[in-house]
């Protein structure tokens, strides 16, 4: 059995230690294709692979169709909007994710990005803190917990919302449940993204929901680029000077923003919330695990797509 890790943006090498360990013990080969720069040399590394081990690496129709013996796919990491996942099933391709396993990466990042604006990018003027503040979380899975967390240790006064989640269910480490995305933004100075990218998510995040925050406003998204509806982002920027976007990685109206808002706006260069020794270590093993677990038992535990 062949297991190739492609990864655009490469693992910690200790944590591709820890996977090689965990294939190589379980009899496996394991193979890799690091920082690569075209789907290409992608086509060409998966087509003799049974598994594949990848991060936000775009996994298509054209990639199946060239990964002839593939048996399984497994994101490392919890979003798996970068696997067609009806491409899979049509394949015969078990697709899986790993939630939870790089939660807290994600997490402490947005309040890197919360501590860097409040403090006026370190700058040395005056800042504010974030003690007393509102914080919404839209979104209460895995990230979402482990941000209300820290925000608790940092005394902030902490909401959330999540469609999936009943609001009796939500009272956690203090946090206050709202019925409502309205009643979120409504509510928090903070707004912090832990929703997924997919068809209902997608650019829902705009005008109406930020005209309403409070003043000094503040959105924070480690989530995903394409939840942000970025014509009405800019619409928000030109009505309202007390409000700042903080996300990881750019959005598609960066040049727009640096042209018309500066100062009011940080970004990542390189999506980076998971980049951590630790979340490598935790995502990509418990990749190479789930791999060895569903060749050994059949274990579909994670899978994603449709059989
Ligand atoms: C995730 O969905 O797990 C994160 O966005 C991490 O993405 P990355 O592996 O590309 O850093």
């Amino acid at each position: 059995m062949k297991i190739l890790v492609a990864t655009e943006k490469a693992f910690a090498p200790v944590a591709v230690t820890q996977i090689r360990e965990v294939t190589e013990t379980a009899g496996y080969q394991l193979t890799l294709l690091e920082n690569y720069k075209n789907v290409s040399d992608l086509l060409s590394a998966v087509s003799d692979a049974d598994a594949l081990i990848v991060r936000s690496d775009l996994v298509t129709s054209q990639v199946l169709d060239a990964a002839k013996k593939l048996k399984i796919v497994v994101r490392a990491g919890a979003g798996y909007d970068n696997l067609d996942l009806d491409a899979c099933t049509a394949h015969n391709v078990v697709a899986m994710n790993t939630p939870g396993q790089n939660a807290n990466a994600v997490a402490e990042l947005a309040f890197g990005l919360m501590l860097y604006q409040a403090r006026g990018g370190f700058s040395g003027k005056s800042g504010s803190e974030l003690r007393g503040k509102t914080l919404g979380l839209q979104g209460f899975g895995n990230v979402g917990k482990c941000v209300a967390g820290i925000a608790k240790g940092f005394g902030m006064d902490i909401y959330a919302y999540d469609p999936y989640i009943s609001t009796e269910a939500i009272p956690f480490a203090g946090v206050k449940a709202c019925s409502s995305p309205d009643e979120l933004y409504l509510k928090c100075q903070y707004v912090s993204l832990h929703i997924p990218a997919n068809e209902k998510t997608k650019r829902s995040v705009g005008y109406n929901l930020l005209k309403q925050m409070p003043e000094d406003a503040v959105l924070v998204n480690t989530a995903r680029r394409e939840v942000i509806n970025e014509d009405e982002l800019l619409k928000i920027f030109a009505e309202r000077s007390d409000f700042r976007y903080l996300a990881d990685v750019e959005p598609d109206c960066k040049a727009v923003l640096e042209e018309k808002f500066k100062g009011r706006f940080l970004f990542t260069a390189k999506k980076m919330g998971a980049q951590t020794e630790e979340a490598n270590i935790n995502a990509g093993v418990a990749a190479a695990r789930q791999i060895v677990d569903y060749f050994k038992t059949g274990n579909e535990n994670f899978r994603v797509n449709k059989k």
